[in-house]
């Protein structure tokens, strides 16, 4: 019988060997011609599952192979192994589905007995290793730092919480609710992962957007931003630019691409809110003072690994150092543009303390009237654990596991006195 499903399986292959040798993050593939967009979907599911759970399934494949296989064929054993043990496929349609791979590609078959074999064993016995395997650890580039920010033991809930993923979480608008979606303490809308956006209530009339429950702090640290001249100095996507619009902010959405700018267009038209749109470098941007500013930087985005699995093998220590020294200026720059008294808040979703506090604590010493304003995380719906004795808040992906966890996210808000 002929394997099926075998064009959204070559196409996960495909996706797999872009992050790993290409260092491409899966965002940037565009799926090949002719792929339908349902097999697009669950190709990129599968290439998820892979690079989610890679350490794991490597470690339960070991055993059955006698020596270390070529990547392309580790990665059709990976993928096949993923779809066994985390995604419980069926084992005959798996195993079939894998084989046929490998002789399909001159590059691959000779090793096609060798994957029957291994995946076969691996539906028969590999679920017990499975379950005894600890969690995927992170590539040394990140592991180093983060052991020495937090220490074993968060290290290792942090990467237990990667392996979990994410739940789909809403920002709404002022009041909107949604009948089956838990919420949280801190306001946000929280359904369980796998939804298909456009379909749930509100999608159409624009009265949510999707956001992690802890990128949806940093706008609230501004506090009462209604009528209120606001600069989002980093806007694209544009979540935080439609949560100020919609608490009645007048709110200026700068970012650096254009191409990017366009995505908070598409999403202030959708949601039916409005600011104004600023295609320009926050470096070198000028303009009569704003009362407040949010200054989402870029940054190596380690905080959201849970929904993006590839990007611990894509990223590297050169870039963050980059980013680090460019966050820096950026901070410098949204100080020049506050109005004395406003606020400026500065986050990253990043875990590294060098995109978070570290900022915060330099931003300190180059600015001799620069003061860090106090945060209760417990007044915003958040633990008291989150606060960071700089004045700021740590969010990690292991804090509120048993709600399903939230991004790792660095914010403090400062002010000129
Ligand atoms: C973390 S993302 C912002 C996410 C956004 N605040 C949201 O909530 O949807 C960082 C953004 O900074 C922009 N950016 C990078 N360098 C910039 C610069 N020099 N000036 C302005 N924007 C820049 C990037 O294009 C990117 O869209």
């Amino acid at each position: 019988m002929a394997a099926t499903g075998l064009e959204a399986r070559r196409a996960a292959l495909e996706m797999l060997h872009a992050v790993l040798w290409d260092k491409r993050m899966l965002s940037q593939i565009t799926p090949h011609d002719g792929l339908s967009p349902a097999d697009a979907a669950r190709a990129g599911r599968l290439a998820g599952d892979v690079l989610r759970h890679i350490g794991r399934l490597d470690a339960v494949l070991r055993p059955y192979v006698s020596r270390q296989p070529r990547m392309n064929v580790q990665n059709i054993l990976r993928l096949g192994a993923a779809e066994l043990l985390v995604a419980g496929g069926d084992a005959h349609g798996v195993v079939n589905a894998a084989v046929a791979i490998a002789k399909r590609h001159p590059g691959t078959t000779k090793a096609s007995g060798m994957v029957n074999a291994v995946l076969r064993r691996v539906a028969e016995q590999g679920a017990e290793a499975w379950a005894a395997t600890p969690p995927q650890r992170l590539p040394v580039w990140l592991r180093k730092p983060l052991h020495k920010a937090y220490g074993t033991q968060i290290l290792d809930a942090i990467e237990a919480a990667h392996e979990r993923g994410a739940p789909l979480d809403l920002t709404t608008k002022p009041g909107f609710e949604i009948a089956e979606a838990d919420v949280l303490p801190t306001g946000t809308l929280r359904l369980p992962r796998g939804q298909q956006v456009s379909a749930l209530p509100g999608y159409d009339t624009g009265d949510w957007w999707v956001q992690d429950a802890a990128a949806a702090l940093p706008v609230r640290l501004l506090g009462d931003v209604a009528g209120k001249r606001v600069l989002d100095m980093c806007a694209a996507p544009g979540g935080k630019t439609m949560q100020l619009a919609s608490l009645g902010a007048n709110v200026t959405a700068l970012d650096l691409s254009k191409g990017r700018l366009a995505r908070v267009e598409e999403n202030l038209a959708r949601t039916e809110l409005e600011a104004e749109l600023v295609a320009e470098d926050a470096l070198t941007y000028t303009a009569a003072p704003f009362d407040a500013i949010l200054l989402d930087a870029p940054c190596s985005a380690t905080g959201t690994i849970r929904r993006h699995p590839d990007l611990p093998f894509v990223k590297s220590t050169e870039e963050v150092e980059a980013l680090t020294k460019l966050q820096m200026q950026m901070i410098d720059a949204a100080l020049r543009l506050l109005a004395p008294g406003g606020r400026l808040v500065f986050c990253t979703c990043s875990l590294l303390p060098v995109e978070g506090e570290f900022q915060v604590k330099a931003a300190l010493k180059r600015h001799e009237n620069l003061k860090v304003v106090p945060i209760d995380p417990t007044a915003l719906g958040g633990d008291a654990e989150w606060a960071s004795p700089e004045g700021g808040l740590r969010l990690r992906p292991d804090h509120w596991a048993d709600r399903g966890g939230i991004d790792g996210f660095y914010m403090a808000c400062l002010q000129m006195t």
